[in-house]
């Protein structure tokens, strides 16, 4: 609670800072809501805001020596790999870590994204997908993996209630750690601190980098090496093909000469050059992921004597990090780099006395991005992954990366896992299958875990098939 002295130290600072103009309500505040207000003003660090209002400290990084990243090609021999991620995962020494504190704007989804319904024929929601996946491997290896996510302070109730009302989705409670993120306050164009209502700051989640503090501020850190966990299985609440706790991954992560076992990452060829993903790039002499906003675009569309992009590495964000890695980067004043993007941020309007949502973007977000952490690594590790295999995100409401997109890629996985042990599938002239094809994590966590199941000769065009 803020005592009667802190008051005036806190208007002071804000004033002096140049941000007065978010006191401008304080006085007709009720005393709860002006205690709430001034509580959440002095949470804000204003010499980093200054910094980052000023355009330092924000994360840009240094182009000036990139060359592609070198990475674990598809077709690469895994026996060994797997054969060490299924020890460690028999071991009890991965959890699963979803990062779900995404605002979710693009989808316009009321609620969580995690509790969007994502698969083609059940319309599973994100989270059940990702539980029963996880069930599925503990079945398999003989372990418990526990499961952490991050939310925020903006969905953690209604993720709490979700998990609640799903009965933790059948897995034990005690093996699932919910922790909310920090957040940042948004700021206009020309750099002021902004009112969402007259006794709250406009704020956002500081990005999906916020995980690495909010893991050791929550406590689930000192959680995981309680419990023995040395690898987290990193990915994102968007994503519902992704293979959670990958033993081939995993072995390559913590066993091979090219990796420190501290943070991996997969990659898929990128589509075409304009597609929108960051690129793996080794950045003077460190692996790290570029924007493609940061792309320079001779580098984008470069192309090598076979005629193939030259930086086609796309991330997936699916990593495993060590906690130890962990543990080191959150031992001291440690923080990412802010990035800043421009959004559209309801704030508080006084002619209209109300909150206004604003038709075109208004306001700068700062965000910390996981992927900048891999610079802090001694060796890190990419490996290619198959596109259709692990990657139908859900961002958008309609057309690339939408529900539509995702469930067609979801059949077209699930059709040629079929396919490998003779089931006749439709497709269609570009190649896409033409039926909605789902396949339970219980049933198979890859195509080889087909080999003895009970399939179909053929799935009829335009069919639904759960197996
Ligand atoms: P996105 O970059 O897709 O952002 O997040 P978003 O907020 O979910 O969606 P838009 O941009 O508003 O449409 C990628 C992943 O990172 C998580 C998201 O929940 C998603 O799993 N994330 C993002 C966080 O956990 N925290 C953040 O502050 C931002």
């Amino acid at each position: 609670m803020i005592s009667a002295e802190t008051e005036p130290r806190i208007a002071d600072a804000f004033t002096a800072a140049g941000q007065g103009q978010v006191l401008r309500h304080l006085a007709s505040l009720a005393p709860r809501a002006r205690a709430e207000f001034l509580a959440q003003l002095a949470e804000v660090d204003l010499p980093l805001m200054a910094r980052l209002i000023a355009g330092s400290g924000d994360g840009k990084t240094d182009l000036s020596r990139l060359a592609p990243a070198p990475y674990a090609a598809l077709g690469s021999p895994t026996a060994d790999a797997r054969a060490h991620g299924e020890s460690l995962l028999r071991a009890g020494k991965v959890a699963a870590f979803t990062v779900a504190g995404g605002q979710g704007t693009r989808l316009g989804w009321k609620g969580p994204k995690g509790t969007y319904p994502a698969t083609v024929v059940t319309g599973k929601p994100l989270f059940r997908v990702f539980a029963e996946q996880i069930a599925a491997a503990e079945k398999r290896h003989g372990c418990a993996i526990p499961w952490y996510i991050m939310t925020s302070p903006l969905n953690d109730a209604d993720t709490h209630a979700f998990f609640k009302d799903n009965n933790w989705f059948g897995r034990n409670p005690a093996d699932t750690f919910l922790f909310p993120q920090g957040t940042m306050p948004s700021i206009t164009l020309d750099g002021k601190l902004m009112l969402e209502t007259p006794g709250s700051l406009a704020v956002n989640p500081d990005g999906h980098g916020g995980a690495i503090r909010a893991l050791h501020h929550s406590g689930a850190l000192e959680d995981m090496k309680a419990r023995g966990i040395v690898h987290l299985s990193y990915f994102q609440v968007d994503n519902p093909l992704v293979r959670i706790a990958d033993p081939v991954f995993l072995g390559l992560h913590a066993h091979s000469a090219g990796s420190s076992g501290e943070m991996s990452s997969k990659m898929v060829a990128k589509r075409d050059a304009a597609e929108k993903v960051g690129v793996f790039c080794d950045i003077g002499g460190k692996t790290g992921v570029v924007e493609y906003s940061d792309m320079p675009a001779e580098l984008t569309g470069a192309t090598d004597a076979s005629g193939r992009l030259r930086f086609n590495a796309g991330s997936i964000a699916i990593h495993l990090i060590s906690v130890e890695f962990l543990d080191r980067l959150t031992a001291g004043d440690f923080a990412l780099p802010f990035h800043r993007a421009r959004k559209k941020v309801p704030y508080w309007c006084d002619a209209q006395a109300k909150t206004v949502e604003p038709a075109e973007p208004n306001a700068i977000k700062f965000e910390a991005f996981v992927f900048d952490a891999l610079a802090l690594a001694a060796k890190s590790l990419v490996m290619e992954t198959a596109r259709v295999e692990e990657f139908a995100p859900i961002k958008n409401a309609s057309g690339d990366d939408s529900p539509a997109s995702s469930h067609q890629i979801q059949s077209n996985r699930n059709g040629a896992w079929l396919e490998k042990f003779g089931v006749r599938v439709p497709r269609r002239a570009n190649g896409d299958v033409d039926a909605r094809i789902e396949i339970l994590a219980e049933t198979a966590l890859e195509a080889d875990d087909l080999a003895d199941a009970a399939l179909p000769r053929e799935i009829g065009a335009g069919a639904e098939f759960v197996l």
